[in-house]
């Protein structure tokens, strides 16, 4: 899948070859059914529930993002972009049904993912499909950005990971792998039909301040909803997991700014080689339904 050499993308040289980066939904079937705490990741109900939260709104949230950019999906004439589009949406289209899976799970442990879902729903329903073409791709490229720079923090610190039930780590790391992989996707077909970088640099602000609101909500809805709530110590060593020294929100500041700076294309500063670090760390055969070794368990 990534047989590309990116190394020369760090020069400034307008580049494209990324465009000849094959993109393909990798198909998996984690073992969801054996998820067994409500606190499933490192017994803290805040951490649990901010994961769960985040997985509560991947099915409709990606659902706009790749129905985003499917609105241009006519005009594009290049034929990279177009099969690069192609598994962009089949890629996101198996994000949403994956999470879709574990979102009921989560809501056999104890969660109501439902509550996320629908309210996510309406707001996309209501508002974000309401607005131009323009406005809805551009804001599927800034959160194109974030999960891209998400997916980066995680792959390289998987640390930050300890503590959770490995079948949902597994789907994090699969998921992040293929952000990463898709990264650029949108943020190509924005800049070749529209090209619009302010609009795009406010739409991304707006996002960011959205998303973060968002997932701050959805954190306290999934935990407010369980009988274990009231824990400052939980709370506690969630601020730090994610606003502290070693946090992921921190982390991710640096990143995040270099979407600004002059000259930015989502393959410029590097990543693919976090696609080889995925298949060779993180990557277990028994987790792919086309693999003869899934296969070879599966049919005794
Ligand atoms: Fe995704
Ligand atoms: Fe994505």
């Amino acid at each position: 899948m990534a047989d590309i050499d990116f190394s020369h993308q760090n020069d400034n040289h307008h580049n494209k070859r990324h465009q000849k980066l094959e993109i393909k939904p990798r198909h998996m079937d984690f073992p969801f059914g054996s998820l067994k705490h409500l606190k499933f990741v490192d017994n803290n109900i805040y951490k649990s529930a901010f994961i769960g939260g985040l997985s509560s709104a991947f099915p409709a949230g990606e659902r706009e993002f790749l129905d985003s950019v499917r609105n241009y999906r006519d005009q594009i004439t290049n034929p990279d972009l177009i099969k690069q589009v192609k598994g962009f949406i089949g890629q996101e289209g198996h994000h949403s049904h994956q999470h879709k899976m574990v979102n009921k799970e989560l809501d056999r442990l104890g969660y109501n993912t439902n509550k996320v879902d629908m309210a996510l729903k309406k707001v996309i329903d209501r508002r974000v499909k309401k607005l131009s073409n323009k406005w809805r791709l551009a804001l599927t490229v800034a959160a194109e950005h974030v999960t891209a720079i998400m997916g980066e923090f995680i792959i390289n610190h998987p640390e930050f990971l300890d503590g959770m039930e490995q079948p949902f780590k597994d789907l994090l790391l699969w998921h992040a792998v293929e952000e990463v992989e898709h990264k650029a996707v949108a943020f190509d077909v924005y800049m070749e039909y529209e090209g619009d970088i302010k609009f795009l640099h406010k739409a991304t602000r707006i996002s960011t301040r959205l998303l973060h609101f968002r997932l701050t909500r959805h954190m306290f809805i999934l935990a407010f909803n369980t009988k274990h709530w009231s824990n400052w110590k939980d709370f506690k060593q969630t601020m730090i997991w994610m606003f502290g020294k070693k946090g992921m929100w921190r982390a991710l500041r640096k990143p995040y700014k270099e979407f600004f700076s002059e000259g930015f294309h989502p393959w410029r500063d590097g990543g693919l080689e976090l696609i080889e670090k995925w298949q060779k760390d993180y990557y277990h055969p028994e987790q792919n339904k086309d693999s003869l070794e899934y296969i070879a368990v599966h049919s005794v």
